[in-house]
């Protein structure tokens, strides 16, 4: 099992994204902190996967992130898989007010800036750990994707996350901890029951489709993991071949 005697701790917890991750880390043998806003479910996700808590933690809220490390204790890993909320889309750019643009920006930067810190603080006291962000390729669309999805400041948030990784990771990666983001296309299974994928967002990634919840999962397993000691510093492209960076 990949990820034997190490402790996770995963934000968003109950989500479809940090809902399969932890399921994953948890069948690999990791020890599962679920955290999030949505105490039932995640109580209810910890019982089936067999995690080792649950907790209510608002990621953007520092006290209650530290405060939840300071009782679940050494981490190993720490994963960031909550949703941005205040996304203004389908309005362009040059109409959109400020405040709505710089919304999700503020909101997943603050979320990721919170959680990150907090757990990139103990892992280099102990000499090790690796912190994954998310992103999506809303930080990468080309300009015809740009256009039509209208995503206001979505992409520009899921960009200066992807920066705060190599920021993060340059300071870190010489106290021994590891910063990755991983950059999934959107998955269809997410958007609700009998949601079929979009066959123009199939037909425009290299792959003709979308990527799998799975699929990320067990990617953000692999790159926790020691096999994947090597990575830090980087975006892992989920995009199909969406984007090419
Ligand atoms: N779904 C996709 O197709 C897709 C594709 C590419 C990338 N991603 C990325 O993957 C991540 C997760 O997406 P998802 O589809 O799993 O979203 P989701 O199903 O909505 O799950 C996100 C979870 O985060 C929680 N959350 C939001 N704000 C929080 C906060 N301040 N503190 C604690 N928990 C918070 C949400 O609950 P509450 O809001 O109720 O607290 C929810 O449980 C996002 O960064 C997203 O951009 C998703």
């Amino acid at each position: 099992m990949m990820l034997m005697n190490k402790t996770a701790v995963v934000y968003g917890g109950s989500g479809h994204v940090g809902g399969a991750v932890a399921r994953v880390f948890a069948r690999e043998g990791a020890r599962v902190f679920l955290a999030g806003r949505k105490l039932d479910e995640l109580e209810k996700h910890a019982a089936e996967i067999g995690a080792a808590g649950a907790a209510y933690v608002d990621a953007t809220d520092r006290d209650q992130v530290e405060a939840h490390l300071d009782a679940v204790g050494p981490v190993d890993v720490s994963v960031n898989a909550v949703s941005l909320h205040g996304t203004v889309m389908g309005t362009p750019l040059t109409e959109l007010d400020v405040s709505d643009f710089l919304a999700p920006v503020s909101y997943g930067l603050r979320a990721h800036f919170v959680t990150a810190t907090a757990s990139a603080r103990r892992m280099a006291v102990a000499g090790s750990g690796t912190i994954l962000t998310f992103s999506t390729t809303a930080a990468r669309l080309s300009a015809p994707d740009q256009r039509q999805h209208r995503t206001g400041g979505f992409g520009t948030a899921c960009a200066a996350i992807e920066a705060m990784t190599m920021t993060l990771a340059g300071e870190v990666g010489p106290l021994g901890v590891r910063v990755v983001c991983l950059r999934p296309d959107a998955m269809p299974e997410t958007w609700g029951a009998g949601a079929e994928p979009d066959p123009q967002m199939q037909a425009s990634t290299a792959l003709g489709r979308m990527p799998t919840l799975a699929q990320v999962a067990e990617t953000a397993a692999f790159v926790a993991s020691d096999r994947a000691g090597a990575m830090t510093r980087t975006v892992v492209n989920l995009s199909c071949g969406s984007v090419l960076d």
